[in-house]
């Protein structure tokens, strides 16, 4: 059996239950909301982009610099195959995770996923300097990047099952709204 390193490390991951997964552009908060609703909930988060740089013994962008991104690419689907074996995760894999041909299949159904919307601008602010740590915006115009990051997905982020906005509400509040929808997911 593949094993991960979860905000839960003994737990299981109930393959009865469905996963969820935040998806959304670099910024919007994918980490650290899952992190607070996994926290809030006592359920298990996994980061994807953290679990694959646990495995490789170094950082996305030195996988991105050294091997390619065709290498992480694969990487992501692996972890994803072995995720399709456990179930009732929160899982927040990196914003070019979902316009993977047939990634999302691997998981939905019975998984369930959460679009933390932002717009570029303010994705960009969120992440400040941290930004450079992301290979497709280490570059001259990140806000440029952003923007064309998220016309390239915007169809793809817009098939997730539930959408919050996370520009509307302070950060408690966004987690308050995506603990509710995880938790009648969970329900269902
Ligand atoms: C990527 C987003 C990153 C990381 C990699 C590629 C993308 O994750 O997976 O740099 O294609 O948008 P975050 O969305 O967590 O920044």
């Amino acid at each position: 059996m593949p094993t991960f390193r979860t905000s839960q490390p003994a737990s299981a991951g109930d393959p009865r239950r469905p996963h969820v997964i935040l998806v959304g552009l670099p910024g919007s908060g994918k980490t650290t909301i899952g992190t607070a609703v996994a926290a809030k909930l006592g359920r298990t988060f996994l980061d994807l982009d953290q679990e694959i740089e646990r495995r490789e013994g170094c950082s996305v962008s030195a996988i991105f610099g050294e091997k390619g991104e065709p290498y992480f690419r694969n990487l992501e689907r692996t972890v994803t195959e072995e995720l399709a074996l456990f179930g009732n995760m929160i899982l927040a894999p990196g914003g070019g995770w979902i316009v993977q041909p047939g990634v999302v299949a691997l998981l939905r159904p019975p998984a369930r996923l959460i679009y933390l919307k932002v717009r570029p601008e303010a994705a960009l602010a969120r992440l400040g300097a941290d930004h450079v740590s992301r290979p497709l915006l280490a570059r001259p115009d990140p806000g440029g990047e952003l923007r064309r990051l998220l016309e390239a997905r915007a169809e793809a982020y817009s098939s997730a099952d539930f959408s919050v906005n996370t520009e509307l509400y302070g950060i408690e509040r966004v987690i308050e709204k995506v603990s509710t929808i995880v938790t009648s997911i969970g329900a269902a």
